[in-house]
């Protein structure tokens, strides 16, 4: 089997590049950066520039299913111009495969794409499964809403759809996880505002092995891709100051200041998710990682 991969190269992608191999899977993927391509027999790089509406056709090639990750990371200051860039890098790629395999031959029939848990709306109580229609109407929920009915969009080509909500991703290579570690690390770690947002994680190993499970069982709809037990921002940040044994010794920082210092983009860090992951384990798919303490005592142990 072989399935083609945008976005192959970031965070999440390297690992289910990883596990795919693994399973004998070969990758086909698509990049933005001429010197990220490689050349190998089950690991194959094409360049693409969805901007200019070039791709390099041959990527199609003996190619069964599409895993969709490609998308400008929200970790950036959001100014116009990059806010722009998060709507184009998720809406102009998906627009870019469509029209490429629109007048193609080609034996796809299933498109796997990456979504998030910040299309449903922040609070403390609401436990969001995927039938969830409580959602959020600011950039991050209205994002992610064009986001999903564009990769509905694919079904039009006769393709199985999936779409995964992504909870908060823990690895020890980069992401959100990299910017609370940085400062508890340097004692000026501190609880979020009130604390009690929740922020649903997953272990990057389950992040991975969720779009594997979902290619190899061909399940297709939505499926929030997040742990079964989600943590507040506190737990959080207290369970990493042990791990790294690190103790915190500021107060928390107050929601006003975080406001100011991160404009709209506090919404990150400030909203709260309480996702299920019923959907998923209904579907077969075995958590490696269920408790925060473990996830983070595994992806802490590579820090080292
Ligand atoms: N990590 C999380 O906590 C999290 C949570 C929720 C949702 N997600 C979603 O899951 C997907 C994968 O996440 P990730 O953490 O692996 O992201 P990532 O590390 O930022 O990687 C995303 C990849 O997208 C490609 N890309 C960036 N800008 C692009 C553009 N303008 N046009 C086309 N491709 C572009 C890049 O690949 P090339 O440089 O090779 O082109 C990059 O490696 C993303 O879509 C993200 O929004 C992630």
């Amino acid at each position: 089997m072989r399935v083609l991969v945008t976005g192959a190269t970031g965070l999440v992608g390297q690992e289910l590049v990883k596990q795919l191999h693994a399973e004998n899977i070969d990758v086909n993927y698509l990049t933005t950066s001429r010197d990220k391509i490689k050349s190998e027999a089950n690991y194959q790089g094409f360049y693409w520039n969805p901007r200019k509406n070039e791709i390099d056709q041959n990527c199609f090639d003996g190619v069964s299913a599409i895993i969709n990750l490609a998308g400008a990371s929200v970790g950036k200051p959001w100014t116009d111009v990059h806010k722009q860039a998060l709507i184009d890098s998720r809406l102009n790629t998906i627009d870019l495969l469509k029209s490429s395999l629109q007048n193609k031959d080609h034996h796809i029939d299933h498109f796997i794409s990456a979504s998030a848990i910040g299309i449903y709306e922040s609070d403390y109580r609401i436990l969001h499964d995927e039938d969830s229609t409580v959602l959020s109407d600011n950039f991050l929920g209205e994002l992610v809403k064009k986001w999903e009915t564009k990769t509905e969009e694919m079904s039009e080509l006769g393709m199985e759809i999936s779409l995964v909500r992504t909870g908060l991703v823990l690895s020890e290579k980069g992401g959100a996880l990299e910017q609370m570690l940085k400062p508890i690390q340097n004692y000026v770690g501190a609880v979020l505002g009130s604390g009690k947002q929740w922020q649903s994680w997953v272990h990057i190993e389950d992040i991975a092995g969720i779009y594997v499970h979902l290619l190899k069982s061909k399940l297709e709809g939505v499926f929030n891709a997040v742990s079964p037990n989600p943590s507040t921002n506190k737990e959080l940040t207290f369970e990493i100051s042990k791990i790294i044994d690190k103790p915190i010794i500021l107060p928390p920082v107050p929601e006003f200041a975080i406001k100011l210092l991160l404009g709209e983009r506090s919404t990150l860090v400030l909203s709260s998710h309480m996702v299920s992951a019923k959907k998923i384990q209904t579907a077969g798919y075995h958590f490696k990682f269920v408790q925060i303490k473990a996830a983070l005592e595994d992806v802490l142990s590579h820090q080292k």
